[in-house]
């Protein structure tokens, strides 16, 4: 099948990778002239496992192809995915949906025969109205089928996520040939035995909203049970394992952290709160999450002044990681970006290091030293704390550590330490939920 993918971010490249990589044939299209020109030399803007090799051998097997010109792309495109951004609008936190409805026009204008539009971007409950309305408003006469389907994948493990979903959702597929379409897309996903859900287009757009909310709710739970269990003496990774054993809850998403980030959950919360009282149908559960969250990200700062002894103006303090989770280089809405300057603002001298973040941070932090190692980073450091669970953080060389810092204090946002090992290395080492 002829496929054009409008937008090269996380979830554009990754899918129109993907889908090349299904067989089809696959045109990305980005305004960003400089990133498809880096596309075009195998330069990825993102850093993602796996991805550098599954775009250059699908560019090789010439079924990926990238282009700044929509009329190229979506030259006799039988299926037209619209992936671009859509951030909160500033001021009142709903999604900014210029950019889709800017690509629903650009397809209307360069369309040929039957086409399957496609919005992947993560929009609120009725875009595909809209687009399908704004469409067919420019060609009156066209034949095409505006259709939802969201994407689920993980920044950090997106390819396999993609490729080896739980499930598709597709809504709006009511024309046969529209149906048709979308499974042919997805064939080698058939041929797994991977629940296809196709349900109203309205819904499906809401599904994509309501997991995120759901992950978002659920790791503000236990973020909440950590506090919880500090207060009386219980251990949080426990409890998870004891609630997530029951099948009902199930395990995962259950590691208390500094509060969740990431250009998903915040905006999609947000925007899911905005929706729902646009509806008159308040979602107070997701309210209060977004609330917990965004004050669990402000005291995360205190807590490591409180292991500092409740001071930390003139003291240096090591950074661990920078992005809101491992295997990104991505820092939006990371908790770094509330403690670190929280720190600054207490008299500390903040030096950080993270494997893949530190161009994305040196943009929207101040005054932080950037260390190109983990020792280079707590050398002569009065603390250090862990932000990110970067897998190279987790076989540190301790005693090559506890020589190079002031002051043997760790403070492990991530919990990716046991607590009796770092007391026997000498260290004091403060965590999550666990006493
Ligand atoms: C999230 C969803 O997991 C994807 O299914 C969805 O497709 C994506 O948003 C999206 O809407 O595009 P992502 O933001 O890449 O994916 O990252 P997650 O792995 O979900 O992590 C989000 C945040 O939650 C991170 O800050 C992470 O540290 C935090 N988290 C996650 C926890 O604190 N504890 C956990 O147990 C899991």
């Amino acid at each position: 099948m002829r496929v054009a993918v409008i937008g090269t971010g996380y979830v554009g490249l990754v899918s129109g990778a993907c889908f090349a990589d299904f067989g089809h044939d696959v045109t990305c299209v980005d305004k960003d002239a400089s990133k498809i020109a880096r596309l075009k030399d195998g330069h990825m803007p993102i850093f993602e496992p796996g991805l550098e090799d599954l775009v250059e051998q699908n560019v090789r097997e010439e079924r990926l192809h990238f282009t700044t010109d929509p009329t190229e792309a979506l030259k006799s495109a039988d299926a037209v995915f619209i992936a671009v951004g859509t951030p909160s609008r500033r001021g009142d936190g709903h999604a900014d949906l210029s950019y889709v409805f800017a690509a629903a026009e650009e397809i209307a204008d360069r369309m040929q025969g039957y086409t399957v539009v496609v919005t992947k971007s993560t929009v609120p409950v009725g875009t595909g109205d809209e687009v399908e309305a704004r469409i067919r408003k420019r060609r009156p006469d066209a034949e095409f089928a505006v259709v939802s389907n969201p994407e689920f994948l993980r920044e950090g493990a997106a390819i396999n996520d993609f490729k080896r979903p739980d499930r598709v959702v597709v809504g709006g597929a009511d024309d046969p040939r529209a149906r048709k379409c979308m499974e042919e897309l997805y064939r080698p996903l058939f041929l797994n035995e991977t629940p296809i859900v196709f349900t109203e287009r309205r819904t499906s757009e809401l599904i994509k909203y309501a997991a995120n909310a759901f992950l978002a709710m659920k790791i503000t739970f236990i973020n909440e049970m950590a506090d919880l269990s500090e207060a009386v003496g219980a251990n949080v990774q426990e409890v998870a394992r004891g609630i997530g054993l029951d099948n009902r809850i199930g395990s995962k998403f259950l590691n208390a952290g500094p509060g969740y980030g990431g250009s998903c959950f915040p905006k999609d919360t947000l925007a899911l709160v905005r929706t729902a009282q646009e509806a008159g149908a308040p979602t107070r559960l997701i309210e209060a999450t977004v609330k917990v969250n965004d004050a669990r990200k402000k005291s995360m700062a205190q807590k490591i002044i409180d292991a500092a002894g409740g001071d930390v103006a003139g003291k240096t303090i090591a950074v661990l990681g920078l992005t809101f989770k491992p295997n990104t280089d991505d820092m939006r809405d990371a908790p770094a970006l509330d403690i670190i300057p929280a720190l600054q603002a207490a008299g500390a001298t903040v030096r950080a290091f993270d494997p893949e973040g530190v161009a994305e941070a040196r943009q929207m932090l101040r005054d932080v030293e950037f260390a190109k190692g983990p020792y280079e980073c707590v050398a002569g450091a009065d603390a250090m704390t862990i932000l990110t669970e970067w897998d190279q953080f987790r076989a540190l060389d301790w005693k090559r550590v506890k020589a190079a810092l002031n002051t043997p204090l760790v403070v492990d946002l991530r919990n990716i330490y046991r607590p009796e090992e770092m007391r026997e290395r000498g260290f004091t080492y403060v965590s999550i939920g666990r006493p």
